[in-house]
């Protein structure tokens, strides 16, 4: 008797930290958002996903869909997001089998999939992005729905979205943009490659983790509030944000840093005006946070002064924690900078001096 064949897939996916935020659903089941977004996706190596599916062939009491995150069973929830993208994915391959008579018939079988993250989840850290992205990765993997068979990175976005908004954009590596379409079923609202990670690969993040304690206001939520009351997110969607996107857009394209870290600290200073500007107010930064704004405003003022131009770019998303974009030949002077006025208090993260956290292009991986 031969062995049964295995179906089983594992990939990784990493976080993608956005410099034009997305906060606002305009459509809250299709995940459909209220204004583009534009991200950089960083290497692999310091914050990612690891997640593997494996089809059950065997039947039995665990024939059905299982989920475990970071070693703990989670429930997949009926309508949920996990079970949507699970099923748009099934779809996919069900189409895909009724084409091809030589594919084996594995979509209806149930899956266990195992992630988990090299990081704090939800700490502000992007966890869903990566998270949700490896799933459709390995999905796309394990149902080889991928460019070869005629499914893009962008069509594999477009279900990610669904599982969080975010993650759509970690699907590709480099510098992303999200575009919010404007069609109700959300088939143009997908993940778009701006410039590959080696268009510009001497741009560093350098995340400073402030708290890596689970956030107040879960993003999902928090937006929504904000779209309930905020007068300023009308102002932000209509007026800022599209002329922003083009803006930052041409100076990646032109690897005009100081251009690039204008608007993203204008971007991120909006979002958290934004924030405060809900109903009741959110207030994801705390004294630490807006210490760190200080000192970049310090550094790259006597820097431009000194006519150096500008060294650092702050960013915050839902959470305390700063994202800090700098250019290769600054990372010494902006790490230094930052150890000498918030000395390290932890030794759970490795020697800030041997990180150097990248944009990457190998993502997602098998
Ligand atoms: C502040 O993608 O986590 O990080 O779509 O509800 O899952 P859902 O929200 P999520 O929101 C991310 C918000 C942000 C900004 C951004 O990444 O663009």
């Amino acid at each position: 008797m031969s062995p049964s064949p295995v179906y089983e897939a594992t990939c990784t996916a990493p976080v993608n930290i956005a410099v034009v935020k997305y906060w606002g659903k305009r459509d809250t089941s299709l995940i459909l958002p209220t204004n583009s977004s534009l991200s950089v996706t960083l290497s692999q190596d310091h914050l990612r996903s690891l997640t593997s599916a494996r089809c059950i062939t065997s039947g039995g009491a665990d024939a059905r869909d299982r989920l475990w995150l970071n070693g703990e069973e989670e429930e997949i929830k009926q309508g949920g997001r996990t079970e949507r993208c699970l099923s748009e994915m099934r779809k996919m391959r069900k189409e895909f089998e009724a084409s091809n008579s030589s594919l084996p018939r594995i979509a209806d079988f149930p899956i266990h999939i195992a992630s988990e993250n090299n990081f704090p989840t939800a700490a502000g850290l992007a966890s869903s992005a990566s998270g949700l992205s490896a799933l459709i990765a390995t999905l796309s993997t394990l149902y080889a729905l991928t460019p070869e068979n005629g499914v893009s990175v962008s069509d594999l976005s477009r279900i990610a979205r669904q599982g969080s908004g975010s993650a759509c954009r970690s699907m590709f590596g480099g510098y992303v943009a999200w575009e919010m379409g404007l069609k109700d079923d959300g088939s143009d609202s997908v993940a778009v490659e701006v410039a590959p990670v080696e268009h510009w690969p001497d741009l560093h993040a350098l995340i400073l983790v402030v708290s890596d304690k689970k956030k107040g206001t879960p993003s999902t939520a928090g937006m929504q509030r904000t779209v309930a009351t905020s007068a300023l997110l009308q102002h932000r969607i209509k007026e800022v944000v599209p002329a922003r996107m083009q803006r930052i857009t041409t100076a990646i394209q032109k690897r005009d840093f100081d251009a690039f870290a204008e608007e993203t600290m204008a971007d991120s200073n909006q979002f958290h005006a934004v924030c405060l500007d809900t109903f009741p107010p959110i207030f994801y930064m705390n004294d630490v946070s807006r210490a760190v704004i200080q000192l970049v405003t310090e550094l790259n003022r006597a820097s431009v002064e000194k006519g150096e131009g500008v060294k650092a770019a702050y960013t915050y998303d839902a959470g305390p924690n700063a994202v800090l974009y700098v250019q290769e030949k600054d990372v010494k002077q902006v790490l230094e900078l930052v150890l000498r006025y918030f000395p390290q208090t932890t030794e759970s993260f490795p020697d800030p001096f041997n990180l150097g956290a990248k944009p990457a292009s190998d993502v997602p991986q098998g």
